[in-house]
């Protein structure tokens, strides 16, 4: 997929060479209300880190690159707001939460649109360009993990075919509440 227009959107895969771009879309997705919900990572840590950090980022999921990837949406006048990033897992590894992972799999993390932008039907467009990338690299499977109060996340994940699998870890910050798996198959 080389990128696909979407409401006057324009949804694609990021090059190398955009890591400020990258580090400014995180940066704006750890400020959002819903990102002690949403995301591991804090601004406070993300922010303090070197260019090095965000350069790398970018490199390991640019065109091109085979372990993992990152598509964005990118509004007519040029901003990015929206993103998705698959991580290819391999058998026989164990994941964050210490789960085995079974299979060769694509595992969809910093699922993100900026309020403002949501409604417009970009995350579908996001998840389906990391889908088919998951295809393009022989996965039949992908996956996510989201917090069981984030239920407009569970809303946009379903809508796309993702499927609750049962499986559910404790969520890292708050060990009283859960993470739940939802995962696409081909
Ligand atoms: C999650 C996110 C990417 C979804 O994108 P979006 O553009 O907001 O998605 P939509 O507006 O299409 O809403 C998704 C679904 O939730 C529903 N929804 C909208 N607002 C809602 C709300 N306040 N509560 C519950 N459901 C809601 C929509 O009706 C839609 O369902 P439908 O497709 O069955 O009609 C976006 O809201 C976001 O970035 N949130 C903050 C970060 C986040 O939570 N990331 C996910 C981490 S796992």
């Amino acid at each position: 997929m080389n990128s696909v227009d979407v409401a006057g959107y324009v949804v694609r895969g990021i090059r190398a060479d955009e890591w400020e771009r990258v580090k400014e879309l995180r940066l704006v997705a750890l400020r959002d209300p819903a990102a002690p919900l949403a995301f591991l990572e804090t601004y406070e840590k993300a922010a303090a880190e070197e260019d090095g950090f965000w350069r790398n980022r970018a490199a390991m999921a640019g065109e091109g690159a085979t372990t993992a990837r990152q598509f964005v949406a990118e509004a007519a006048d040029g901003s990015w707001v929206g993103s998705v990033t698959v991580l290819m897992e391999q058998p026989d590894s164990v994941d964050w939460s210490g789960q085995p992972v079974e299979r060769r799999q694509g595992h969809v993390v910093g699922v993100f649109v900026q309020d403002g932008h949501r409604g417009h039907g970009l995350i579908q467009a996001l998840l389906a360009a990391a889908a088919a990338w998951t295809w393009e690299q022989k996965a039949e499977r992908v996956r996510l993990w989201v917090h069981e109060d984030n239920v407009r996340a569970q809303a946009a994940y379903k809508r796309a075919g993702f499927v609750p699998t049962g499986l559910v870890v404790p969520f890292p910050t708050d060990e009283t509440a859960s993470e739940l798996e939802f995962a696409l198959d081909r």
